[in-house]
């Protein structure tokens, strides 16, 4: 059972949810998520005030640390990356709970010893017995750690405590794996203990998408195929891959960015309206979606994929894909991937939805872009209305985050000339605070057991079936085509879309 506060009524939104007496054990200290994204979190979670004052942290790792080294690396990642200013007073109450644990995953020792340590936390801390194990290392590894979890009776809780464990992807390289994956740790927590990382759900942008379409009157009669011409969702980086050769190379922008992030965009865009918004109402409908998608026959026409070359970005000479260090100079690997997918149901039939991802691209910004239909007939000369595209919705999920509305105006004069116009909402306008980051809520709804925004095992699953004759074709077809660092990606990305008599959006 979960912790509740008898005091709070669910209805009152001036109380924040505030995370139960807990701890989180994290695997993968020294890796770049831990760093640069979860301690960060963490810190600003303490920092607003939505952690029980007893929370504790648990690092386990291979290196000869004291807790107080690991101390030190979560301060200099809560420096150098937290979102909210740096309070000595929330840091030092929160460093009381740092602990750590030496050891390699198939270590007994090690674990034993990390049961200790959660013991002796459930009783100098308050944590009570429940406690999340986050597992930010290679999924190669999600098995043995699970499996060393159960060994070592840790992933068992006691009475009415809990025990959870957070994933991240990539959950496997194709459905098989996938599945595997899957099968290795619904054999030690049951799937409700399981919360799948997807950061894009954590975004205030991305659970923006559903509010807009079925809080308001004025999209949802037009959100199908009568009005909507296509979907363009697009993830575009300017960075390369930095530091990551070892994670990137063999796995690429489709199985990195278009399986997970971009496929849940597409669910939510498509999706019909949940009956509530509870973890199993809007699996079922998102998981429709992705089951009805289908694949357009001539694969080597309807995808896309490229390498960046060097070139320049932001004002400086970067080098190319193959010159990256520790990436292979045979690797056909793709730094920029893009599809064109059918959702058949009555809603969506006839619609394509176009998904691009990609590094070194023009700029950073991640978009989803419905695009209408021109209307029936206009009753303007051709000379009018030449300046006039198609309407559009685009809505900004970063990083200037809120929404676009593209329409036709005329232009001020004598003459009937129309043009596109846009209105704007931009989240700086209209809201005083800051979004928090993704992983702050996502972090704590793990820590409060709220389930809506991780994917299910399902879900992840249906994407691999999406992908995975994608990625086959591409297998067989050899090398990518290279692009132009700081381009908005290969010329075969833009044909793909010429052939259907579209092109792509300059985001
Ligand atoms: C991650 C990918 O999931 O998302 C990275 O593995 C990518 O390659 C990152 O850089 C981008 O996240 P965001 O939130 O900056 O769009």
């Amino acid at each position: 059972m979960t912790w509740t506060n008898p005091l709070r009524d669910p209805r009152d939104r001036r109380l924040p949810r505030i995370a139960g007496p807990c701890g989180m054990v994290l695997f993968g200290v020294t890796g770049d998520l831990s760093r640069k994204k979860i301690m960060p979190a963490i810190y600003d979670l303490a920092n607003r005030g939505l952690l029980p004052p007893g929370f504790s942290l648990v690092g386990f790792a291979r290196r000869d640390w004291a807790d107080q080294d690991f101390a030190q690396i979560v301060h200099d990642s809560v420096k150098s990356y937290a979102r909210t200013e740096f309070r000595e007073e929330v840091w030092k109450q929160l460093a009381e709970g740092f602990r750590f644990v030496q050891g390699d995953f198939d270590d007994d020792e090690a674990f034993e010893q990390l049961r200790q340590t959660t013991e002796e936390l459930d009783r100098t801390r308050g944590t009570e017995g429940n406690h999340a194990f986050y597992l930010a290392i290679p999924p190669g590894f999600f098995g043995t750690v699970a499996a060393q979890l159960k060994e070592h009776g840790l992933a068992d809780p006691d009475g009415d405590s809990w025990r959870r464990v957070v994933v991240e992807k990539p959950f496997g390289h194709d459905l098989e794996s996938a599945q595997a994956l899957n099968a290795s740790l619904a054999e030690v927590f049951p799937s409700g203990s399981i919360f799948r990382i997807d950061h894009y759900l954590g975004k205030e942008t991305v659970q923006n998408i559903l509010a807009t379409r079925f809080s308001n009157m004025m999209f949802e009669p037009l959100w199908n195929n009568n009005y909507v011409d296509h979907v363009q969702i697009t993830m575009a980086e300017d960075v390369g891959i930095g530091g990551r050769a070892g994670y990137y190379d063999g796995i690429g922008a489709a199985r990195d960015v278009i399986q997970n992030h971009l496929l849940q965009l597409m669910s939510l865009v498509a999706m019909e309206e949940p009956t509530s918004f509870d973890a199993d109402s809007l699996r079922i409908e998102k998981q429709k979606v992705l089951a009805s998608v289908k694949l357009p026959r001539r694969l080597d026409l309807a995808t896309a994929r490229g390498q960046y070359a060097a070139g320049w970005a932001g004002g400086e000479k970067v080098a190319g894909f193959l010159e990256e260090d520790g990436i292979r100079a045979t690797s056909r690997t793709e730094t920029f991937a893009a599809i064109t997918l059918h959702v058949e149901t009555r809603r969506w039939a006839g619609v394509p939805f176009y998904l691009r991802t990609g590094k070194r691209l023009g700029r950073r910004v991640t978009e989803v872009a419905v695009v209408f239909k021109r209307a029936p007939h206009q009753p303007f000369s051709a000379s009018s209305v030449e300046e006039l595209t198609q309407n559009a919705l685009v809505i900004r999920i970063q990083p200037d985050e809120g929404m676009t509305l593209r329409f036709g105006s005329k232009v001020p004069g004598t003459a009937m000339e129309i043009r596109d116009v846009n209105m704007d909402f931009a989240y700086g306008g209209s809201f005083t605070e800051d979004s928090p980051e993704a992983y702050e809520r996502l972090i704590l709804d793990v820590l409060l057991g709220d389930p809506p925004l991780f994917p299910r095992h399902e879900e992840v699953e249906l994407s691999w079936k999406i992908l995975d004759p994608i990625l086959e074709a591409w297998e067989r077809k050899g090398k990518p085509e290279q692009y132009g660092s700081g381009t908005w990606g290969p010329s075969s990305a833009d044909k793909m879309l010429a052939r259907d008599g579209r092109v792509w959006r300059r985001p």
